[in-house]
């Protein structure tokens, strides 16, 4: 029995050491001290079946043990209790220090869209979106791409079925919303686009806004001044436009836009590959093919069209050297917009 006892005072202590919080210590209560099952009151029980001659010594040995354990787990009550009203008294302690929960932030790319989205709305025109996944025929034939066009090589697209595919650009949404209205039009659409494209100015998922307008006697001028006004507002400073002649099927004249370097002002640095301009978009007059297969007149009515990347602005605009920075979830870079 006093070896028992021993085991017991040794294993009680360490049992004690390693409580943590109340519901450990109540638990402790019960499986050392408890009146019903207690180890240690089962031990002095058996105090009756020991010879008489060893009684007394056995007797004050448990007794001091039994103090010993009940004196630890009295101050290790009063430190939990002070540590944690709550746990100890049922109180709850208002001068504890709060718990901050991390501010969630828009991301980059959703921040520069939304400010493109809302320069063009200063500028008049009204915002529209559209499916991500496209037919074949608003993607392509409506903008003048029929099957086999070469320029549809230009196009990496992912196709659900041979009909069905997710959109390679936004400009589907021209003959979608022309589709439904008459002009004058005015109109945005952003939204996200896909290429089986990956590296460091590609990745397959991006973002795009179309913008476009139709009227009577719209010309080339018009789309010169909504995107000379929208890239002064965008970058916040009068950079010098370069409109280089191009091709898209679904425009004519088509021209893609560049401005002066952001970051040499145009002397010629990395970024630009010493050229001092940096493209930002594509755009044209919209094609008469594509005015006459939404039904309308091309000798009426004339439109330009323009599609951005804003990844590539978000870059420009923060000076960001790898477009697979924003997908790839590292806060540190995130919580820097
Ligand atoms: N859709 C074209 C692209 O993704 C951009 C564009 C839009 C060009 C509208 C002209 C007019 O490359």
């Amino acid at each position: 029995m006093e070896n028992e006892l021993l085991r017991l005072k040794q294993e009680a202590g360490e049992a004690l050491e390693n409580v943590k919080d109340a519901a450990a210590l109540e638990a402790f209560r019960i499986q050392f001290l408890g009146r019903k099952g207690g180890l240690l009151t089962g031990v002095m029980r058996q105090l009756k079946s020991v010879a008489a001659e060893e009684r007394p010594r056995l007797g004050q040995l448990a007794n001091d043990i039994k103090q010993a354990v009940e004196q630890r787990f009295e101050e290790i009550k009063a430190q939990l209790g002070a540590s944690s009203p709550k746990a100890g008294s049922g109180a709850t302690d208002y001068s504890l220090p709060g718990r901050f929960l991390p501010f969630g932030k828009l991301h980059p790319v959703t921040q520069v869209m939304e400010e493109i989205c809302s320069i063009f709305e200063g500028l008049g025109f009204a915002v529209a979106e559209g499916p991500d996944v496209e037919t074949d025929y608003y993607n392509f034939e409506a903008l003048n791409i029929p099957p086999h066009h070469p320029a549809r090589d230009m196009h990496d697209t992912f196709y659900v079925t041979d009909s069905i595919l997710l959109r390679t650009h936004t400009s589907p949404m021209q003959a979608r919303i022309m589709e439904k209205h008459d002009p004058p039009l005015r109109y945005i659409a952003p939204g996200k686009v896909y290429r089986c494209d990956s590296d460091i100015t590609h990745t397959p998922m991006f973002h795009q806004v179309e913008g476009f307008l139709v009227d009577k006697d719209v010309s080339f001028a018009d789309l010169k001044g909504v995107l000379t006004s929208f890239t002064h507002k965008m970058f916040e400073r009068e950079l010098a436009l370069r409109f280089r002649p191009s091709f898209f099927p679904f425009t004519e004249p088509s021209a893609e836009v560049d401005i002066a370097c952001v970051i040499c002002g145009g002397s010629g640095c990395r970024v630009c590959k010493r050229t001092g301009w940096l493209e930002i978009l594509g755009s044209g007059l919209i094609d008469p093919e594509v005015l006459k297969m939404v039904g309308y007149d091309p000798d009426v009515y004339s439109g330009f069209a323009f599609g951005l990347g804003v990844e590539r602005i978000a870059m420009l605009k923060y000076g960001i050297d790898d477009i697979r920075l924003y997908y790839e979830n590292d806060l540190r870079f995130l919580s820097q917009f």
